[in-house]
Protein backbone atom coordinates (compact mmCIF):
# COMPACT_ATOMS: atom_id res chain seq x y z
CA UNK A 1 0.00 0.00 0.00
CA UNK A 2 1.21 3.37 -0.94
CA UNK A 3 2.35 5.45 2.07
CA UNK A 4 0.31 9.05 2.75
CA UNK A 5 2.91 11.41 4.50
CA UNK A 6 1.14 14.68 6.25
CA UNK A 7 2.85 17.71 6.47
CA UNK A 8 1.21 19.66 9.77
CA UNK A 9 2.70 23.69 9.86
CA UNK A 10 2.98 26.85 8.26
CA UNK A 11 2.85 26.12 4.76
CA UNK A 12 5.37 28.87 3.86
CA UNK A 13 7.96 26.43 5.76
CA UNK A 14 6.25 23.03 4.77
CA UNK A 15 6.15 23.37 1.15
CA UNK A 16 9.86 23.90 1.13
CA UNK A 17 10.59 20.14 2.57
CA UNK A 18 8.54 19.23 -0.84
CA UNK A 19 10.56 17.64 -3.57
CA UNK A 20 11.52 20.21 -6.52
CA UNK A 21 9.11 18.86 -9.78
CA UNK A 22 7.01 16.39 -7.88
CA UNK A 23 3.51 18.50 -7.44
CA UNK A 24 0.95 17.28 -10.11
CA UNK A 25 -1.98 19.05 -8.40
CA UNK A 26 -2.98 21.63 -5.90
CA UNK A 27 -5.86 22.19 -3.95
CA UNK A 28 -6.94 24.73 -1.79
CA UNK A 29 -9.21 27.01 0.18
CA UNK A 30 -6.76 28.85 2.06
CA UNK A 31 -8.73 31.43 4.72
CA UNK A 32 -10.24 34.43 3.31
CA UNK A 33 -8.94 37.65 3.37
CA UNK A 34 -10.17 39.40 7.18
CA UNK A 35 -12.86 36.78 7.58
CA UNK A 36 -12.21 34.19 10.17
CA UNK A 37 -9.63 33.81 13.05
CA UNK A 38 -8.66 29.96 12.99
CA UNK A 39 -6.49 30.23 16.70
CA UNK A 40 -3.50 29.07 15.51
CA UNK A 41 -1.73 31.89 17.05
CA UNK A 42 1.36 31.39 19.69
CA UNK A 43 2.11 33.75 22.81
CA UNK A 44 5.68 34.93 23.54
CA UNK A 45 6.40 36.62 27.22
CA UNK A 46 3.82 37.74 29.71
CA UNK A 47 2.37 34.96 32.15
CA UNK A 48 2.28 31.26 31.70
CA UNK A 49 -0.44 30.80 33.79
CA UNK A 50 -2.21 33.54 31.58
CA UNK A 51 -5.31 32.11 29.32
CA UNK A 52 -5.15 35.59 27.19
CA UNK A 53 -8.68 35.33 26.53
CA UNK A 54 -11.20 38.09 27.23
CA UNK A 55 -13.17 35.94 29.66
CA UNK A 56 -16.36 38.16 29.65
CA UNK A 57 -16.89 36.56 25.93
CA UNK A 58 -17.33 32.86 26.61
CA UNK A 59 -20.01 31.71 28.37
CA UNK A 60 -22.59 29.61 28.20
CA UNK A 61 -24.91 31.30 26.83
CA UNK A 62 -23.05 33.36 23.96
CA UNK A 63 -24.73 33.00 20.64
CA UNK A 64 -21.54 33.08 18.68
CA UNK A 65 -20.11 30.03 18.61
CA UNK A 66 -17.89 30.03 21.68
CA UNK A 67 -20.06 28.31 24.34
CA UNK A 68 -19.26 25.48 22.33
CA UNK A 69 -15.88 25.62 21.93
CA UNK A 70 -15.10 26.53 25.44
CA UNK A 71 -17.14 23.15 26.17
CA UNK A 72 -14.51 21.18 23.74
CA UNK A 73 -11.71 22.99 25.55
CA UNK A 74 -10.71 25.95 23.67
CA UNK A 75 -12.25 29.04 22.35
CA UNK A 76 -11.12 31.06 18.76
CA UNK A 77 -12.64 34.44 17.20
CA UNK A 78 -13.10 37.48 19.30
CA UNK A 79 -12.49 35.48 22.41
CA UNK A 80 -8.77 35.92 21.81
CA UNK A 81 -6.77 39.04 22.49
CA UNK A 82 -5.44 39.55 19.03
CA UNK A 83 -1.96 41.51 19.66
CA UNK A 84 -1.06 42.00 23.33
CA UNK A 85 -2.68 39.88 25.99
CA UNK A 86 -3.84 43.39 27.52
CA UNK A 87 -3.28 41.41 31.42
CA UNK A 88 -0.13 39.93 31.34
CA UNK A 89 1.54 41.59 28.07
CA UNK A 90 2.29 38.67 25.85
CA UNK A 91 2.87 39.36 22.33
CA UNK A 92 1.19 37.16 19.74
CA UNK A 93 2.72 35.51 17.30
CA UNK A 94 0.61 34.60 14.43
CA UNK A 95 1.77 33.40 10.98
CA UNK A 96 -2.06 32.66 10.16
CA UNK A 97 -2.99 33.61 6.52
CA UNK A 98 -6.09 35.96 5.44
CA UNK A 99 -5.04 38.38 8.55
CA UNK A 100 -3.13 40.59 7.24
CA UNK A 101 -4.02 44.35 7.62
CA UNK A 102 -4.35 44.87 4.83
CA UNK A 103 -5.81 43.20 1.18
CA UNK A 104 -2.46 44.12 -1.03
CA UNK A 105 -0.81 42.58 2.38
CA UNK A 106 -3.45 39.45 1.39
CA UNK A 107 -2.47 39.28 -2.11
CA UNK A 108 1.23 39.55 -1.62
CA UNK A 109 1.14 36.64 0.43
CA UNK A 110 -0.90 34.74 -1.56
CA UNK A 111 2.18 35.80 -4.53
CA UNK A 112 4.81 34.44 -2.22
CA UNK A 113 2.78 30.95 -1.14
CA UNK A 114 2.45 30.78 -5.21
CA UNK A 115 6.35 31.34 -5.27
CA UNK A 116 7.11 29.36 -3.20
CA UNK A 117 5.55 26.07 -4.28
CA UNK A 118 6.32 27.22 -7.87
CA UNK A 119 9.86 24.86 -8.04
CA UNK A 120 8.13 21.96 -6.40
CA UNK A 121 5.30 22.14 -9.19
CA UNK A 122 5.82 19.81 -12.25
CA UNK A 123 5.71 21.71 -15.51
CA UNK A 124 2.38 19.73 -16.05
CA UNK A 125 0.64 21.05 -12.87
CA UNK A 126 -2.65 22.43 -12.27
CA UNK A 127 -3.40 24.81 -9.20
CA UNK A 128 -7.55 24.87 -8.06
CA UNK A 129 -7.55 28.28 -5.52
CA UNK A 130 -10.71 28.83 -3.90
CA UNK A 131 -11.43 32.09 -2.73
CA UNK A 132 -14.13 34.14 -0.88
CA UNK A 133 -15.11 37.79 -1.10
CA UNK A 134 -16.43 40.41 1.62
CA UNK A 135 -17.73 43.58 1.99
CA UNK A 136 -15.85 46.49 3.00
CA UNK A 137 -16.91 47.78 6.45
CA UNK A 138 -14.50 50.73 7.67
CA UNK A 139 -15.01 50.99 11.59
CA UNK A 140 -13.24 53.84 12.84
CA UNK A 141 -10.97 53.55 15.66
CA UNK A 142 -11.24 55.93 19.02
CA UNK A 143 -8.25 54.38 21.21
CA UNK A 144 -4.53 53.43 21.33
CA UNK A 145 -4.87 49.94 20.74
CA UNK A 146 -7.23 50.36 17.73
CA UNK A 147 -10.15 48.89 19.74
CA UNK A 148 -13.66 49.22 17.60
CA UNK A 149 -16.18 52.16 18.54
CA UNK A 150 -19.18 50.08 17.19
CA UNK A 151 -17.84 46.51 18.24
CA UNK A 152 -20.09 45.10 15.74
CA UNK A 153 -19.65 42.30 13.62
CA UNK A 154 -19.49 42.74 10.02
CA UNK A 155 -23.27 43.01 8.80
CA UNK A 156 -21.99 42.85 5.12
CA UNK A 157 -19.94 39.81 5.59
CA UNK A 158 -20.12 36.52 3.24
CA UNK A 159 -18.88 34.51 5.97
CA UNK A 160 -22.17 33.30 6.84
CA UNK A 161 -22.30 33.19 10.00
CA UNK A 162 -20.45 35.54 13.43
CA UNK A 163 -18.70 32.58 14.83
CA UNK A 164 -14.81 32.84 14.42
CA UNK A 165 -15.32 36.02 12.89
CA UNK A 166 -12.19 38.06 13.69
CA UNK A 167 -12.83 40.48 16.08
CA UNK A 168 -9.65 42.79 15.29
CA UNK A 169 -10.66 41.88 11.88
CA UNK A 170 -8.05 44.83 10.71
CA UNK A 171 -9.67 45.12 7.30
CA UNK A 172 -11.83 46.49 9.39
CA UNK A 173 -9.85 49.09 10.62
CA UNK A 174 -8.16 50.51 6.99
CA UNK A 175 -10.02 52.86 5.17
CA UNK A 176 -8.71 52.64 1.51
CA UNK A 177 -9.04 54.98 -1.48
CA UNK A 178 -10.35 53.08 -3.75
CA UNK A 179 -12.75 50.58 -1.82
CA UNK A 180 -15.73 52.34 0.07
CA UNK A 181 -17.63 51.32 2.28
CA UNK A 182 -20.00 48.76 1.52
CA UNK A 183 -18.08 47.80 -1.81
CA UNK A 184 -17.73 44.48 -2.43
CA UNK A 185 -13.92 44.12 -2.32
CA UNK A 186 -13.72 41.91 -5.11
CA UNK A 187 -11.03 39.70 -3.35
CA UNK A 188 -11.31 36.90 -5.41
CA UNK A 189 -10.40 38.79 -8.96
CA UNK A 190 -7.31 40.83 -7.13
CA UNK A 191 -6.38 37.59 -6.61
CA UNK A 192 -6.15 36.66 -9.87
CA UNK A 193 -4.91 39.66 -11.12
CA UNK A 194 -2.04 39.65 -9.12
CA UNK A 195 -1.11 36.44 -9.73
CA UNK A 196 -1.31 36.59 -13.52
CA UNK A 197 0.76 39.46 -12.85
CA UNK A 198 3.38 37.57 -11.39
CA UNK A 199 3.44 35.47 -14.21
CA UNK A 200 1.10 32.59 -13.35
CA UNK A 201 -1.72 31.18 -16.07
CA UNK A 202 -5.13 32.25 -14.99
CA UNK A 203 -7.26 29.35 -17.12
CA UNK A 204 -10.51 29.56 -15.52
CA UNK A 205 -13.01 30.80 -13.15
CA UNK A 206 -15.08 28.47 -11.94
CA UNK A 207 -18.22 29.39 -10.16
CA UNK A 208 -18.98 26.99 -7.04
CA UNK A 209 -22.84 27.52 -6.94
CA UNK A 210 -24.33 27.14 -3.53
CA UNK A 211 -27.75 26.28 -4.39
CA UNK A 212 -29.04 26.55 -0.53
CA UNK A 213 -26.84 29.38 0.65
CA UNK A 214 -26.73 31.22 4.51
CA UNK A 215 -29.75 33.94 4.17
CA UNK A 216 -28.23 37.02 4.43
CA UNK A 217 -30.00 40.04 6.12
CA UNK A 218 -29.35 43.02 3.56
CA UNK A 219 -31.85 44.32 2.12
CA UNK A 220 -30.01 46.33 -0.67
CA UNK A 221 -28.29 43.50 -2.70
CA UNK A 222 -29.27 40.04 -3.76
CA UNK A 223 -27.80 37.16 -1.39
CA UNK A 224 -24.27 36.03 -2.00
CA UNK A 225 -24.90 32.20 -2.90
CA UNK A 226 -21.41 31.21 -4.94
CA UNK A 227 -17.46 31.48 -4.48
CA UNK A 228 -14.67 31.35 -7.46
CA UNK A 229 -11.84 28.33 -7.71
CA UNK A 230 -9.92 29.78 -9.92
CA UNK A 231 -7.60 26.96 -12.11
CA UNK A 232 -4.05 28.50 -12.36
CA UNK A 233 -1.43 26.57 -13.89
CA UNK A 234 2.83 27.46 -14.32
CA UNK A 235 2.88 27.13 -18.29
CA UNK A 236 0.58 27.57 -21.43
CA UNK A 237 0.30 23.57 -21.54
CA UNK A 238 0.09 21.24 -18.50
CA UNK A 239 -2.11 18.26 -18.06
CA UNK A 240 -5.89 18.28 -18.00
CA UNK A 241 -8.21 15.00 -18.54
CA UNK A 242 -11.70 17.17 -19.70
CA UNK A 243 -13.35 13.57 -20.50
CA UNK A 244 -13.02 12.86 -16.69
CA UNK A 245 -15.17 15.78 -16.27
CA UNK A 246 -17.65 15.81 -18.53
CA UNK A 247 -21.04 15.30 -17.56
CA UNK A 248 -23.74 13.06 -18.66
CA UNK A 249 -26.04 14.30 -21.19
CA UNK A 250 -30.12 15.10 -20.08
CA UNK A 251 -32.79 12.25 -20.85
CA UNK A 252 -34.01 15.66 -23.20
CA UNK A 253 -30.98 15.15 -25.38
CA UNK A 254 -30.90 11.30 -25.41
CA UNK A 255 -34.51 11.34 -26.81
CA UNK A 256 -33.71 13.68 -29.09
CA UNK A 257 -30.61 11.43 -30.26
CA UNK A 258 -32.80 8.55 -30.77
CA UNK A 259 -34.81 10.49 -33.76
CA UNK A 260 -34.80 8.37 -37.17
CA UNK A 261 -34.00 11.51 -39.66
CA UNK A 262 -31.56 12.87 -37.37
CA UNK A 263 -28.87 13.29 -39.87
CA UNK A 264 -30.87 14.78 -41.97
CA UNK A 265 -32.58 17.81 -39.80
CA UNK A 266 -31.50 21.30 -40.08
CA UNK A 267 -31.07 21.84 -36.16
CA UNK A 268 -31.31 24.64 -34.57
CA UNK A 269 -31.05 28.44 -35.26
CA UNK A 270 -31.21 29.19 -31.18
CA UNK A 271 -27.77 27.70 -30.65
CA UNK A 272 -25.79 29.53 -27.88
CA UNK A 273 -28.10 32.11 -27.15
CA UNK A 274 -28.74 32.70 -30.92
CA UNK A 275 -25.17 33.90 -31.12
CA UNK A 276 -23.99 30.07 -32.76
CA UNK A 277 -22.29 32.24 -36.13
CA UNK A 278 -21.21 28.37 -37.66
CA UNK A 279 -24.05 26.92 -38.72
CA UNK A 280 -27.03 25.58 -37.03
CA UNK A 281 -27.11 23.52 -33.81
CA UNK A 282 -27.21 19.97 -34.17
CA UNK A 283 -27.99 17.45 -30.94
CA UNK A 284 -24.91 16.36 -30.08
CA UNK A 285 -23.92 12.46 -29.53
CA UNK A 286 -21.21 13.16 -26.95
CA UNK A 287 -21.26 14.07 -23.43
CA UNK A 288 -21.71 17.41 -22.05
CA UNK A 289 -18.63 20.10 -21.35
CA UNK A 290 -17.08 19.90 -18.62
CA UNK A 291 -18.37 23.39 -17.55
CA UNK A 292 -17.00 26.58 -15.13
CA UNK A 293 -20.18 26.21 -12.99
CA UNK A 294 -20.11 23.61 -10.27
CA UNK A 295 -23.17 23.23 -7.67
CA UNK A 296 -23.34 21.42 -4.42
CA UNK A 297 -25.33 18.22 -4.35
C1 LIG B 1 -10.87 27.61 4.89
S1 LIG B 1 -9.91 26.54 5.90
C2 LIG B 1 -9.65 25.21 4.84
C3 LIG B 1 -10.30 24.01 5.32
C4 LIG B 1 -9.94 22.76 4.50
N1 LIG B 1 -10.24 22.97 3.10
C5 LIG B 1 -10.72 21.61 5.04
O1 LIG B 1 -11.68 21.18 4.40
O2 LIG B 1 -10.40 21.15 6.16
C6 LIG B 1 -8.33 27.32 5.97
C7 LIG B 1 -7.29 26.57 6.80
O3 LIG B 1 -6.00 27.16 6.55
C8 LIG B 1 -5.24 27.11 7.76
N2 LIG B 1 -4.14 28.10 7.70
C9 LIG B 1 -4.15 29.42 8.00
N3 LIG B 1 -2.92 29.97 7.81
C10 LIG B 1 -2.11 28.96 7.39
C11 LIG B 1 -0.73 28.89 7.06
N4 LIG B 1 0.04 29.96 7.10
N5 LIG B 1 -0.24 27.69 6.67
C12 LIG B 1 -1.03 26.58 6.60
N6 LIG B 1 -2.36 26.60 6.92
C13 LIG B 1 -2.89 27.76 7.31
C14 LIG B 1 -6.30 27.41 8.83
O4 LIG B 1 -5.87 27.00 10.11
C15 LIG B 1 -7.51 26.63 8.29
O5 LIG B 1 -7.51 25.33 8.80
Amino acid sequence: MKKIKILQGNCIDKIKELDDNSIDCVVSSPPYFGLRDYGTGKWEGGKEDCPHKRLTKISKNTTTGHANMFNHGDVVGDAIYKDICPKCGAKRIDEQFGLEKTYQDYLANTVKVFETFKPKLKDTATIWWNVGDSYHNYRPTNNKQGLYRNPDYPKQSIAGNRQDLAKYSLKRNQRYQEIKEKDLMMIPNRVAIALQEAGWYIRSEIIWHKPNPMPESVRDRPTSCHEKIWLITKNKKYYYDHEAIKEPITDTTAIRLLQKNIDNQKGSLRGNGGMKSNGNMKAMGRKKFDKNIWQNL
